[in-house]
């Protein structure tokens, strides 16, 4: 009879562990009252210095949303995507390669450092403002969780193996981003990122010449691209160009909208990636809802995914670090 009321206690115990352990590789344990009395001011400190870079250079917006992305999707949002050890880091891996303002991430960490000295993770940090630089191009807000903790690893190979590729069909897409905990829908939501920044040719010159092998001199582009649209970006990438940047959404590059999804539904995507998005009916449907109106429910629904995609795979608690500079571990 004890011996059953001490294994059953014992049972217990571990269940209670084993739904710690759960929260907090999902995320659960993050609050946006985190800091609340530890560095009462984060939010307005981080704002500011994002507002002030993005009034002078608001094309550093798309890459500092797509940080905290790749960030989130390699060992978690544990800012090891910031860690710099030359060629050796995740940053030296060829899709991070493209990413820039690193230098901005310093920078607010400074200013965050001076008011609230060694208490802020810079995954918190990357998390805030990827936030603040989407608001700052006219989309959506959320409350951002906080509690991340920093990692200590970064790795080249690590980030070749987890980040998605522009070449990807809609099953590696879905396979990828359920493999992080996110849907179908995550995956069509916040692929409407696109909505603002530039990509390198490179990205997506494969879809304009040569594309199923009869010649670059013959009209041989990806049959899923608009052939009205290829002759416009053929005048941007020529073959072979690797580093011209193109704004995705051309018009409308600075500005987060819905005009995303109504060029996919046009078949105007600029990667394969995008392109499929019609290839599954959850994401097609979506797409081509958006595309006409609804930008209410996009906004919403982005602001639900982000949140979602920044609790992947967190640090909490005691595991980590605190970083004193974002570039370096302690
Ligand atoms: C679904 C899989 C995804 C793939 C394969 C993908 C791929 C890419 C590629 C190849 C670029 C161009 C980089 C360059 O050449 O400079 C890019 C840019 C960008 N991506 Fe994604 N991406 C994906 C999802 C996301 C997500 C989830 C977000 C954010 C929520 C995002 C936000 C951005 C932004 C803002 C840019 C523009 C960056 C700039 O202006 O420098 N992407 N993406």
């Amino acid at each position: 009879m004890a011996t059953s009321r001490v294994s059953k206690h014992f049972l217990f115990q571990l269940i209670f562990l084993a739904l710690i352990a759960f929260n907090r590789a999902n995320g659960r344990s993050l609050t946006p009252d985190f800091y609340k009395h530890t560095c009462p001011n984060l939010v307005y400190t981080i704002k500011t210095v994002v507002d002030e870079v993005m009034s002078v250079a608001p094309t550093l917006g798309g890459p500092l949303m797509r940080m905290h992305f790749h960030d989130c999707f390699v060992r978690g949002c544990d800012g090891s995507v910031l860690l710099d050890t030359p060629n050796k880091t995740e940053k030296y891996a060829i899709p991070n390669l493209s990413i820039r303002g690193f230098q901005i991430i310093d920078k607010v960490k400074s200013a965050v450092e001076k008011v609230c000295p060694g208490i802020v993770s810079c995954a918190d940090v990357l998390a805030a403002v990827a936030r603040d630089v989407t608001v700052a191009l006219n989309g959506p807000s959320w409350e951002v969780e906080f509690g991340r903790r920093d990692g200590r690893v970064s790795t080249v190979n690590e980030a070749l193996a987890n980040l998605l590729s522009p070449f990807a069909n809609i099953s590696t897409l879905k396979q990828g981003f359920q493999a992080k905990g996110l849907s179908v829908k995550d995956l069509v939501v916040l692929s409407g990122g696109h909505t603002v920044g530039t990509s390198h040719c490179a990205a997506f010159n494969n879809r304009l010449y040569n594309f199923t092998g009869k010649g670059i001199q013959n009209d041989d582009a990806d049959p899923t691209l608009d052939y009205e649209y290829v002759p416009k970006l053929k005048s941007k990438c020529k073959f072979g160009d690797r580093n011209t940047l193109v704004e995705m959404d051309p018009g409308s590059f600075k500005t987060f909208d819905l005009s995303y999804f109504s060029l996919v539904a046009k078949r105007r995507g600029l990667f394969q990636s995008d392109a499929a998005l019609l290839d599954d009916s959850e994401t097609r449907a979506y797409v081509k809802l958006h595309a006409l109106k609804d930008k209410a429910g996009f906004f919403k629904d982005f602001a639900d995914s982000m949140i979602k995609m920044g609790r992947i795979g967190v640090l909490t608690g005691t595991q980590g670090e605190i970083r004193k500079v974002c570039t370096k571990v302690n």
